[in-house]
C-alpha cells in the first residue's frame, strides 16, 4: 500500500537515511521506534513528501516508482490520501476545533460547507471531542488538543495516518487519552505508521515494530520478537534505556 525501498536522504553532508526499506500493507499498524536522531521523523516526512529524499523507490497503491520523478500532480494525489498527525498538533489558533477538523474538506477537496460540517463533527465524536466543537485550541488541554488532530486528519477518509511521536508532547496524564483513540483507531482497521516511544501501545497494537538507528533499520519482526525478544544488541541496549526512563517517571 505505501513503502520506499532503499531510500535514502542526506541534510548536506550528513547522512541521515541510509538505504530504509518500509512496506505497510492495507489495515496494518506499525510502529517505528529508535533513539532520538535515528531518522524516524525524516522517514515519515519523505515518505510524506514534506521532505524531497535523495534517492529511492516510492510505492503507493499502484504506483512504484523512483521517488525523485514523482511529479507534483502526482504527490499531490498522494499526499490527499495520507493523513498526518504530528508531536505538536499544528491546529490552526484562530479557528475552533470544528473550523480545523473542516478545513481540509471545505478548501482542499471542495466539499460543501454542510457535508464537511456533519463529517467533521462526526469525527470529533469518534475522538471524543463533540463537546468542544466550537472551542479554540487555546482552550484546549494538549491531549484535547491532538484529538481534534486526530478527527481533523481522519475526515478525509485517508488510506493511511502517519503518526509523529503524538504523545510526546503532552503531560503524562494526558497520552492516556490520546492512545485510547489511537487503540480503537487499530481495532477499527485504520492503516497506521506510529513513530512512538510507547512502548506498551506498540505492544499491544501493531502489527509490526521496526527498530531504526542511525538511518538504517536493525531489527523489525512482530511486536513479541522485536520488544521481548530482541536478535540485535543495538534494540536490546534501547530497550533496556527506554524501560529504564519508564521506571524513572
Ligand atoms: N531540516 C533538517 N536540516 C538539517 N538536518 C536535519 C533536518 N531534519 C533532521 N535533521 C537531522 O537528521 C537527523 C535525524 O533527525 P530526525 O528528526 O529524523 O530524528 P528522529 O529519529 O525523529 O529523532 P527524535 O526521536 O528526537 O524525534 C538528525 O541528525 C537531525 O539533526
Ligand atoms: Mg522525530
Amino acid at each position: 500500500m505505501l513503502g520506499v525501498k532503499n531510500l535514502h536522504k542526506s541534510f548536506g553532508s550528513n547522512q541521515v537515511l541510509k538505504g530504509i526499506d518500509f512496506e505497510i500493507n492495507k489495515g496494518e499498524v506499525i510502529a517505528i521506534i529508535g533513539s532520538s536522531g535515528s531518522g524516524k521523523t525524516t522517514l515519515l516526512r519523505c515518505m510524506a513528501f514534506l521532505e524531497q529524499a535523495n534517492d529511492g523507490i516510492f510505492i503507493f497503491d499502484d504506483l512504484s516508482k523512483d521517488i525523485r520523478s514523482i511529479s507534483k500532480k502526482e504527490i499531490k494525489e498522494i499526499r490527499m490520501k495520507m493523513g498526518f498527525v504530528f508531536q505538536n498538533f499544528n491546529l490552526f489558533r484562530n479557528m475552533t476545533a470544528l473550523q480545523n477538523v473542516m478545513e481540509g474538506l471545505t478548501v482542499a477537496r471542495k466539499m460543501p460547507a454542510e457535508k464537511a460540517r456533519q463529517k467533521s463533527l462526526e469525527m470529533l465524536k469518534k475522538v471524543g471531542m463533540l463537546d468542544r466543537a466550537n472551542y479554540y485550541p487555546d482552550q484546549l488541554s494538549g491531549g484535547q488538543q491532538q484529538r481534534v488532530a486526530i478527527a481533523r486528519a481522519l475526515a478525509t477518509d485517508p488510506e493511511v495516518i502517519l503518526f509523529d511521536e503524538p504523545t510526546s508532547a503532552l503531560d503524562p496524564e494526558l497520552t492516556g487519552e490520546v492512545l485510547e483513540v489511537m487503540v480503537k483507531l487499530a481495532r477499527e482497521g485504520t492503516t497506521m505508521v506510529v513513530v512512538t516511544h510507547e512502548m506498551e501501545f506498540a505492544r499491544n497494537v501493531a502489527d509490526k515494530v521496526i527498530f531504526m538507528e542511525n538511518g538504517v533499520v536493525v531489527e523489525e519482526g512482530s511486536a513479541e520478537e522485536v520488544l521481548s525478544d530482541p536478535k540485535q544488541e543495538a534494540t536490546r541496549r534501547f530497550l533496556k534505556r527506554i524501560l529504564r526512563k519508564e521506571e524513572e517517571e
